[in-house]
């Protein structure tokens, strides 16, 4: 039963940077522009381009939220951030490719880890599913600007809206791209991040110019009827569009290629995520100020805005002109942007499988590095099979679904384990506990005559009782936590804990619920299945049976010595 919850210690991770068997680690080469285009790279892709149409526009079980769809892309950042200052302050203490799965492992022990480890695969590797799926669509009319057509038999739907109803289909050029991303990864990292960059730049140029365009032909009046559906609409919306903020934590998995990690991995985490929710404000207010809402519910709603307002009355010559030229431009954005999604998601994939196997949870072969290209050759070529034939034969409404649901339950998860790690070094700098303030138990009665009244009311909706309680609930566990002990100082240091990941736990709690009860089910199976691989597998095989000398001392077990810990009293 111990063995279940056994920890590796801050040390033990990380001092093993190779895989055990001769072979020397990934090479240190990311510096803080690069990670911040990583960032990038991984997050603007299928979600402002395809997805913002149908959560705008409703379709796929939910409703619109109209043009207010840009206040769920404000409220979905908010949760992201408290998640990534969650993300930035465990990367800057433990520094190592595995990401969550590594964060689990030092602080909730062997399963939490193996089935976060096990749960990435569906943020990573189901991700890139969709992301593929949406790239063939806009490859698909790409080339049909050039006149030639892919027949509907390879290509699979790729609209939220437009996911049932469709025959057996072959996704080819899915297929085809995820293949081609996974040979230019097995060369080299370096490489590849020079290509991210590029095309990181061309995504930011084209949404730039997509915003100074279609500022011009915004039609205030398309703003009128603001939030069509009112809050539900924008939570609704705010569930899917949580996929167009996935990939800031990416960052964290090139931990063991980046100079001066301590540092560089919160930059990299929270300047992107920054810059991204600009960029979707300013694209979404420009979106739904371009055509009426309900019209965008397409699988290109850029491109559709844009036609739309091609088809104004008494447009001039050159007006009409410079709009299709814009059409062709937010086309070859869109390709480009998705192409850096799939490349920095199959970039993060196989280096979470190599934490897992240099763990032992996964067969060792897994953890070999090229001997040239000194890249995990192994798992990045595995990955990438999975991913394309996945991506030739799924449907994008399913696997969005399981990708956002799962990589919720990863923040959940680290918000949980900073908190955790907080508490644990405060107990070995052996801080004493804090009396209970007064502040806690006024917090507490507030949450409990908010309950009350909440329960009592009859008008109150189920909704507006979880929003209602959620803030007091959060604010009490918060004011009790502070008076535990807890180490406070790392490289960089969450601000405002324990309310920042208090408050990242309750909003992706929030929108997992928005989830459909066949995802639920979908994912409660995908978890089944690792943790019959764990107990099959993954415990009997753990490096952890057989400790060496310097790894008895296990758990919470930092010293002074240790990057990031430096007791608080
Ligand atoms: N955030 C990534 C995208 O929108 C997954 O494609």
């Amino acid at each position: 039963m111990n063995a279940l919850f056994r920890t590796k210690s801050i040390r033990q991770v990380m001092s093993q940077p190779s895989d055990g068997e001769g072979h020397t680690g990934l090479k240190r080469v990311l510096g803080a522009k690069d990670l911040i285009a990583l960032g990038i790279g991984a997050i603007i892709g299928a979600g402002i381009f395809a997805t913002t149409g149908t959560a705008a526009a409703g379709g796929g079980g939910h409703v619109g939220a109209g043009p207010a769809i840009v206040l769920s892309y404000i409220l979905v950042a908010i949760a992201c951030g408290f998640c990534a200052l969650c993300y930035a302050e465990f990367a800057s203490v433990i520094p190592i490719a595995g990401s969550a799965y590594t964060y689990a492992y030092v602080t909730l022990g062997e399963l939490a880890a193996w089935i976060i480890g096990w749960d990435l695969i569906l943020e990573y590797a189901v991700g890139n599913v969709a992301v593929a799926i949406s790239w063939a669509g806009y490859f698909r009319s790409f080339i049909k600007g050039f006149g030639i057509q892919i027949s509907d038999k390879f290509m699979t739907a790729t609209t939220i809206s437009m996911h049932e109803g469709h025959g057996f289909s072959f996704n080819l050029p899915a297929l085809g791209i995820v293949l081609l991303m996974t040979v230019l990864l097995v060369r080299g990292v370096k490489e590849s991040i020079n290509f991210n960059n590029f095309v990181v730049l061309v995504k930011i140029a084209v949404l730039v110019f997509f915003v100074g365009l279609g500022f011009v032909y915004v039609e205030p009046s398309n703003w009128n009827d603001f939030a069509p559906n009112g809050w539900k609409g924008i939570h609704q919306a705010a569930a899917v569009v949580f996929f167009a903020y996935i990939g800031f934590d990416a960052v964290s998995t090139a931990a063991e290629e980046t100079e001066n990690p301590e540092k560089n991995l919160p930059i990299g985490m929270i300047g992107s995520l920054v810059i991204c929710t600009l960029l979707y404000i300013a694209i979404s207010l420009v979106m739904t100020g371009l055509a009426p809402w309900n019209l965008l519910g397409t699988a290109d709603p850029m491109a559709t805005a844009l036609e739309i307002v091609q088809a104004r009355p008494g447009l001039s010559a050159s007006s009409q002109q410079v709009l299709s030229f814009s059409h062709f431009v937010v086309t070859i954005g869109a390709l480009f942007s998705m192409t850096a999604v799939l490349l920095v998601f199959q970039l993060g994939q196989p280096r979470i499988f190599f934490s897992m196997a240099r763990d032992g949870l996964l067969p060792k072969f897994f953890a070999a590095i090229h001997p040239v290209y000194q890249t995990p050759h192994v798992t990045t070529i595995l990955t990438g099979v999975l991913v394309a034939v996945a991506a030739a034969f799924m449907d994008i409404a399913i696997v969005i679904d399981l990708c956002n649901i799962g990589t919720l339950f990863a923040f959940v998860i680290v918000c949980a384990a900073v908190l955790l790690l907080r508490y644990r070094d405060g107990l070995r700098s052996q801080s004493q506990v804090r009396p209970y303030t007064l502040s806690s138990y006024v917090t507490l009665l507030f949450s409990v005559v908010l309950l009350v009244w909440g329960v009592m009311s009859p008008k109150m909706s189920s909704d507006q009782l979880t929003g209602l309680l959620c803030a007091p609930v959060a604010l009490w566990v918060g004011l009790v936590y502070r008076q535990l002990p807890q180490a406070s100082k790392r490289p960089f240091t969450a601000p405002f804990a324990p309310f920042t990941p208090v408050c990242g736990i309750v909003s992706c709690v929030y929108l997992m619920m928005e989830s459909p009860a066949t995802t639920w089910v979908r994912f409660f199976v995908w978890l089944a299945v690792g943790l019959a691989i764990y107990f099959f597998y993954g415990k009997g095989n753990s490096v952890l049976n057989h400790p060496q000398p310097e790894d008895l001392d296990t758990g919470f077990t930092r010293t002074d010595e240790d990057p990031g810990f430096t007791p608080e009293r």
